[in-house]
């Protein structure tokens, strides 16, 4: 940023200039125009940018470069019902966010290149956001998985404990998917015998606490194991959903000299055991949301630089499903939509900075992704930008979501209103949160 010179003579149009924006990054803040053409920023600087097509003031508002959400389940294909990529997509652009990356528990799921391309194709046709796509990993697809690397997915995503859907990679496999694939690991790191053992104690308990049945020391032996297998690897391992104080601990150590980075969900931020239990399975997920100790070491985490992204871990069920009984009931939440206005609602009441939620939302997804057009908001870079009020809390309802499921377990709590106006590749795809 700073006051290069225009990239256009004066005379030219720029197809989209945002006057005296207020752009915050990680490293602060600075009032200047951006002008956008042909998909790109041409121009920050603290001149007048020029003229456009469109010129919006942007006076006292801020800008951020676009949220990555590098953790959504968009249900397409295969559960069509729940989301697809045009109401997911249509969600996440208008709470901000401009890139998601797509989980492969679809159906079929996303296991070799030929799902791969046809995910690709559905998202391509239908998703107003930009997108990636993770590949999934099973107990023998290591060739696949490659294909799936070489062909452009994002990442490769290991269940270590089943969730939703059928994907599980057993104990005796993670060795040689470390040993022969390529690319980011991103692992649901929760150990499945753990799960097994803990589960069969409360079998006969119709209604039991969902942080019971899942505890804490089934995230706990799973990151262990992570931390040896990148120790032995040296392979790039991104902790999807960290959730309790304990894997921090024993995190913490070890991050520094190691390739593992760590995401933190907005529900395991704003939702404990001990505060949601009148939502009932409207709460459930995997892993469960932890209590408040927990909940209170995930804000230290982020304040302390621990956590590196934060992803919504979107995963819509409807709520005739999540009507079932505990046992029948299944796990996940909607997000993609609300993240930003939570973490607004904790920079207004002081939890966070607006520097540093950019930096978990924007500019480390994009770092750690390899999403080099993306993240920060310079000359040449895509324009996805993200205009908002700061310091407008309202209380989240009904009609302000947009995925199919039309829920959300944050309703009736305070966030920050959604984006003024959202920019993905230069064009507008959302006005206050429409
Ligand atoms: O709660 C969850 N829901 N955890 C997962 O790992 C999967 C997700 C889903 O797809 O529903
Ligand atoms: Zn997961
Ligand atoms: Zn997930």
């Amino acid at each position: 940023m700073g006051g290069h010179k225009p990239l256009k003579t004066i005379n030219a149009m720029y197809d989209l200039i945002i006057q005296d924006a207020t752009i915050v990054s990680s490293q602060g803040r600075q009032v200047a125009d951006i002008a956008v053409e042909g998909g790109k920023v041409a121009y920050v600087g603290s001149r007048p940018a020029g003229r456009a097509h469109e010129t919006i003031s942007a006076i006292g508002k801020f800008i951020m470069p676009g949220v990555i959400d590098t953790h959504v389940h968009f249900r397409d294909p295969g559960h069509n019902h729940k989301e697809t990529w045009e109401t997911g997509s249509r969600a996440a652009v208008s709470g901000g966010v401009t890139t998601v990356l797509d989980m492969p528990n679809t159906r079929p799921t996303t296991t070799d290149l030929e799902a791969l391309q046809d995910k690709r194709e559905r998202a391509s046709a239908n998703s107003r956001a930009n997108f990636g796509i993770w590949a999934g990993a099973t107990a023998n697809n290591t060739d696949d998985l490659n294909k799936m690397v070489d062909a452009g997915a994002v990442g490769i995503k290991i269940f270590m404990g089943s969730s939703t859907g059928p994907l599980l990679v057993p104990p005796e496999a993670m060795e040689s998917i470390f040993a022969k694939t390529r690319g980011l690991i991103g692992c649901h790191a929760e150990d499945e015998s753990i799960l097994r053992d803990v589960h069969a104690q409360h079998a006969d308990n119709p209604s039991p606490k969902h942080h019971e049945v899942r505890p804490a020391a089934a995230a706990l032996a799973a990151v262990e194991r992570l931390i040896e297998l990148v120790e032995a690897h040296n392979r790039h391992v991104h902790i999807c959903h960290l959730s309790t104080a304990d894997e921090m601990h024993l995190l913490t150590p070890v991050k520094n000299r190691l390739p593992i980075s760590v995401e933190a969900c907005p529900h395991h931020l704003f939702l404990s055991a001990e505060t949601s239990e009148a939502l009932g399975n409207l709460s459930k997920c995997n892993p469960p949301v932890r209590p408040e100790l927990d909940r209170k070491a995930m804000w230290t985490a982020i304040n302390r630089g621990r956590i590196d992204t934060i992803g919504s871990d979107h995963a819509p069920h409807t709520l005739e499903e999540k009507a079932a009984e505990y046992w029948k009931a299944p796990s996940g939440l909607p997000g993609v939509e609300t993240s930003l206005p939570l973490l607004l609602s904790a920079v207004k009441f002081g939890k966070v900075s607006l520097e540093r939620m950019v930096d978990l939302m924007s500019e480390r997804p994009a770092a750690l992704f390899g999403l080099t057009n993306k993240g920060s908001i310079q000359e040449g870079k895509d324009a996805d930008l993200v205009l908002f009020r700061e310091g407008e809390i309202t209380k989240l309802k009904d009609s302000d979501l947009l995925t199919m499921v039309g829920w959300s377990p944050f309703l009736g709590r305070d966030v920050g209103v959604k984006p003024e106006l959202v920019v993905v590749n230069g064009r507008i795809v959302s006005r206050s949160g429409t």
